[in-house]
């Protein structure tokens, strides 16, 4: 290898880090974060159910993203949606994610 190839192939390689490096750090993962909260025990449902007793995926992304953060963040009352305190980013990582169900 001369050292211009050398030089390139380094280049390539310190961009590609720091490319996964700023992925894992900025772009939280929502499927985790809705898992890590114990969220998939109730909202299992990919598709159908609307309200009590779980809502399913589909339900949740088709809130607009204010009305999906205040109520996880605040719960349902009279349900077992319990409120939660989740970041701004991991909220949005996890609504984000879920709009793959919609
Ligand atoms: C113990 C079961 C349970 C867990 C755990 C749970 N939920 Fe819920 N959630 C519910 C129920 C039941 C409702 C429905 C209330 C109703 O009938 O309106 C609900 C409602 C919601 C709604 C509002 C749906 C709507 O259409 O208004 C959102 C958004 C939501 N949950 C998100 C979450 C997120 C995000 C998590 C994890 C951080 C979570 N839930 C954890 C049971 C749960």
């Amino acid at each position: 290898m001369n050292s211009k190839t050398m030089f390139v192939s380094l280049c390539l390689f310190s961009a590609l880090f720091a490319f996964s490096l700023s992925e894992s750090v900025f772009a939280a993962d929502g499927q985790g974060v809705f898992n890590k909260n114990g969220c998939k025990m109730c909202h299992f449902l990919a598709k159908g159910i609307n309200a009590k007793p779980y809502p399913s995926k589909e339900q949740l992304a088709k809130l607009d993203y204010s009305t999906f953060k205040d109520k996880v963040t605040n719960g349902v009352s009279g349900t077992l949606m319990r409120g939660y305190s989740i970041g701004d980013g991991d909220m949005k990582a996890m609504y984000d994610w879920l709009q793959e169900f919609k």
